[in-house]
């Protein structure tokens, strides 16, 4: 179901009619380093650790024999005889956990309705303040493949986050793919997998587990080094194992590696030796650090909640994903116009300049479905507001793009002016009178500075009542301007001072005994304090979810105001957010090497299930040259959010600023793009109805080719066409590694190679190379330059026959844009199966009438002859490329709404 409008209202007002159903923090004095002092460990106890076996004691910067003994663990120097040759985001700790290291004890262990359930008694304190003595874990076996491990304090509620919101599974499965194992000898618990005793996780007497107020801490050994996720990062997208560090903590910043970005998730995908896969959420929005080290281990310290795992047992890549979004929500179906190419930049100072640039993309015959503002469009830089006289005809020039079949996007900050004249900027006034913001500790508006003039003021979306006041925001905007979506930014949420205009107070939420090893080295740097209250709690907790919550509001009141499906693009994310949104990848760099790294980026988004997502083409900061934005318009034509944005005061670099050549690759590249838009709308369907991938890494298409697992170069469209951009300046070859099957490329259709090796394609500089897979039906349409257009053309189909010459495929379409179509059975699917020789088509569901659907051409790749044609028994014309083993009918006028056979001999 696309259960958007009603979940929010649902979700959101119950978290409102119980707020108290989280217990609040105590402020304490910062607790600081006055720590415990603990008995050092016997010698005997610190000996026969190899380094990889060490589990850091002393996570800190100030590290010393003394600070390490005082916390009961070991001082060693590291075995330095085998030194990592790749850079590590940590030094192999001196200090570490101990053998024995003291701690909790189970008091018992029973079986529950849900599974199983134990307490845990902690007999020495451990390092840290506030110790919770006595901690629960309740294991329940929600299904055959997913397992809750949930550990918590059985005595006082603590912070789990109310969204996405979580089932309430109090019955166990019978059927499990999984053990779970829970011995009183040994602290912790396993899970492994059944049908080979492969243990998938296992804490059991590891040392360091620390339950305390503000600091929870857990490791585990792991299966395998082939770890992928725990975003959002700038990483590779197999993860190194090599003491590497991924933090989690919103933050508006630039993306580089070894640093906490723009969102949260805590979840991981891994591959088994066997080549089966199984996924790991941690459920937990506080700020947390994951740490990866090569044993293989991973140890999760977090600074709040309570530790919450679910695990996902695959068996393949892609059953994990689609277990995780089954849990956290199914990516949502975005309108199909939001499939076009977006334009934008920060710097249109003018009505004018806007429509320069897009004229000039449109005179190059660039494909451009949406134009987009920044804030320059703003009166000083306040939302929903237009400046009326640099952008003067602002509402005509939309109006305008709406009757030409396009649409427009404005930018909107969460933040809102707080120091306009009484009475004259209502978005304040009105905040105020009902309430909806931020509050400070003192219950006044909390007040930070972000683009505002003087200072800003921060929607609570947590509280129902910005429902109401961010519709009524929205609703206002929309009768100056038409606009068609929401593009949501600053939302980590940023700021541009450390707390508020007048700091933070000193207490455990501002100063936590420990800091997460975030930018800036501390939880308010550039972000609000964290005893700001919010309507679900603490700043300190609903921090991670401060964007995520804007961006359910914004889809709602999006899909109330316009009745059509809410396109957003949000920057700040958390666990389930591709449910109600998309992401684009923030404010990266005009440099190859930059636009190399958008790949994992989206590889990883996808495994989070957040399917619409793109980078800034041509990058944001910097200026590009033409011939990084030439390749990159290529790569980024098959980005699902397909959006060329770029800085203030730096060279123009819309596909057509840069000259003939640029925006003839480019035309070429988003022509291609929306001749397969059909294909694409079709994946983001099965995204949104099963969980399956859009972008998809090409190891989930190979998952027993261990040689596909470090592949982030390369990326898939669902199972069927492989894309290869060209990432290094000058080549006009790229090497990728083929996994074996039945490879054509998509523009000749000759069969490249049987696979199983690295294999060099011809990339001149104006075509970015694309593969077909053997056994893939991609439905497409004849492109045109806008969505709206090209959705009146005929369909078209590239078959492409595996080694035993079979095929399949499907085609999902709709209106594109009615909202729940899916869920109300209005559309249409047509299924379509190449045998021996005959191509079937076999619609399976027609419950869409608005358009006809014409079958004009079909391409049959790998036919070994053809001399006779018949559609539906009558004789067709065609062609046949005996060398490349082509088939074509190019003028063919077969309705896919009706059966159909077409056959060759
Ligand atoms: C930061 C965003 O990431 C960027 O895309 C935008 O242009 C600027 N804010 C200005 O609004």
């Amino acid at each position: 179901m696309f259960r958007l409008a009603a979940w929010a209202v649902v979700v959101l007002a119950a978290v409102g009619a119980s707020p108290g159903g989280r217990v609040e923090n105590v402020l304490e004095e910062p607790s600081g380093r006055a720590e415990n002092i603990l008995e050092a460990p016997r010698a005997d106890q610190c000996t026969g650790f190899a380094n990889s076996l060490r589990f850091d004691c002393y996570p800190e910067d100030d590290a010393s024999e003394e600070k390490c003994q005082n916390r009961g663990c070991c001082w060693r120097s590291p075995d330095t005889s085998s030194t990592a040759s790749e850079r590590v985001a940590l030094n192999i700790p001196y200090c570490f956990y101990p053998q024995n290291y003291g701690g909790y004890k189970f008091l018992n262990i029973s079986d529950a309705a849900f599974g199983k359930t134990a307490y845990l008694q902690r007999g020495t304190k451990s390092y840290i303040p506030n110790d919770i003595s006595i901690i629960r874990i309740d294991a329940k076996f929600e299904s055959q493949s997913r397992l809750h491990v949930r550990i918590y304090d059985p005595s006082k509620e603590r912070w789990i986050p109310p969204l996405p919101e979580m089932p309430q599974v109090d019955t166990k499965a019978t059927n499990t793919d999984y053990d779970f194992v829970i011995e009183e000898s040994k602290i912790g618990f396993k899970v492994s997998r059944k049908d080979d005793s492969e243990v998938l996780f296992n804490t059991q007497d590891l040392g360091g587990l620390i339950y305390a107020d503000q600091f929870i801490q857990m490791s585990t050994l792991l299966p395998t080094n082939y770890i992928y996720g725990l975003g959002e990062h700038r990483a590779h997208f197999p993860l190194s194992t090599t003491w590497q560090r991924f933090t989690t903590w919103n933050r508006d910043i630039a993306p580089s590696e070894y640093t906490n970005l723009y969102g949260t998730h805590p979840f991981y995908l891994a591959m088994e030796t066997s080549g089966k896969s199984h996924g790991v959420l941690m459920f937990n929005s506080n700020g947390m650090d994951v740490l990866l080290q090569p044993t293989p281990a991973l140890t999760y310290r977090t600074v709040g909640g309570i530790i919450d795992l679910y695990f996902f047992l695959g068996p393949s890549p892609s059953d994990v994903v689609k277990q995780y979004t089954e849990l956290v929500g199914r990516p949502f179906l975005p309108p199909y116009w939001g499939l076009g190419f977006h334009l934008c930049r920060y710097g249109y100072k003018t009505l004018t300049e806007t429509k320069a640039a897009m004229s000039r993309t449109q005179q190059a015959g660039i494909p451009l479905d949406t134009m987009w503002n920044d804030l320059d469009y703003m009166k000083d830089q306040n939302d929903f507001t237009y400046d009326t006289s640099t952008f003067a005809g602002l509402p005509e020039f939309v109006d305008q793009l709406h009757t030409d079949g396009m649409h427009y996007i404005p930018l909107i900050d969460p933040g809102i002016s707080a120091s306009e004249a009484s009475g004259t900027y209502p978005p304040y006034d009105r905040g105020v009178e009902l309430g909806v913001f931020v509050k400070d500790s003192a219950g006044k508006p909390f007040l930070g500075k972000v683009w505002n003039p003087q200072s800003t003021a921060f929607p609570d979306f947590t509280n129902p009542k910005a429902l109401d006041y961010w519709k009524e925001m929205l609703t206002t905007m929309y009768k100056l301007f038409k606009f068609d979506g929401a593009w949501i930014d600053m939302n980590e949420p940023a700021n541009f001072l450390d707390g508020s205009t007048t700091g933070c107070d000193k207490n455990s939420l501002n100063s936590p005994p420990y800091t997460p090893a975030v930018a800036g080295g501390a939880l308010i740097s550039r972000t609000l304090c964290m005893d700001a209250q919010q309507h679900m709690g603490k700043h300190y907790d609903v921090h991670n979810m401060y964007g995520f919550t804007e961006t359910i509001v914004t889809a709602t009141v999006l899909s109330e105001i316009r009745q059509k499906r809410p396109f957003v693009i949000s920057r700040s994310t958390f666990i389930g957010h591709g449910h109600y949104s998309g992401h684009w990848s923030g404010d990266i760099s005009s440099s190859w090497s930059d636009m190399a790294w958008t790949i994992p980026e989206l590889l990883s988004m996808s495994v989070f299930g957040v399917s619409l997502m793109g980078a800034d083409i041509c990058g944001f900061n910097g200026g590009a040259s033409a011939t990084l934005c030439q390749r990159w318009m290529e790569l980024g034509a098959f980005y699902p959010f397909s959006r060329n944005h770029n800085t203030k005061d730096v060279n123009a670099q819309d596909p057509a600023s840069f000259g003939t050549e640029v925006a003839e690759s480019s035309r070429k590249a988003l022509l291609t793009r929306y001749s397969l838009l059909p294909y694409l709308y079709t994946l983001l369907w099965a995204a949104h109805a099963e969980g399956s991938t859009v972008v998809t890494p090409l190891f989930f298409e190979f998952p027993s080719d261990k040689d596909s697992y470090a592949v982030d170069t390369a990326f898939m469209w669902g199972s069927g066409l492989l894309i290869v951009p060209v990432l290094t300046e000058g080549s006009t070859e790229v090497t990728v590694y083929l996994p074996k099957a039945q490879w054509y490329s998509f523009y000749t259709g000759a069969l490249l190679s049987p696979g199983g090796a690295n294999t060099t394609l011809s990339a001149p500089l104006d075509t970015i190379p694309l593969l077909v897979r053997g056994g893939a039906v991609l439905p497409m349409q004849t492109p045109a330059t806008t969505t709206t257009a090209a959705r009146k053309n005929k369909f078209g189909l590239m078959v492409a026959a595996d080694p035993s010459g079979a095929a399949t495929g499907s085609l999902y379409w709709d209106d594109g844009d009615t909202l729940g179509t899916y869920e109300q059975g209005a559309y249409n699917l047509i299924t379509f199966t190449l045998r021996d020789s005959q191509l079937t088509g076999t619609p399976t569901h027609t419950g869409y009438t608005g358009e006809s659907m014409v079958l004009g051409n079909i391409t049959v790749l790998g036919v070994s002859s053809a001399s006779s044609v018949s559609v539906n028994g009558a004789s067709a014309p065609f062609t046949f490329d005996s060398s490349n083993k082509v088939l074509k009918m190019d003028s063919l006028s077969v309705s896919l709404t009706d059966a159909f056979t077409i056959k060759w001999s």
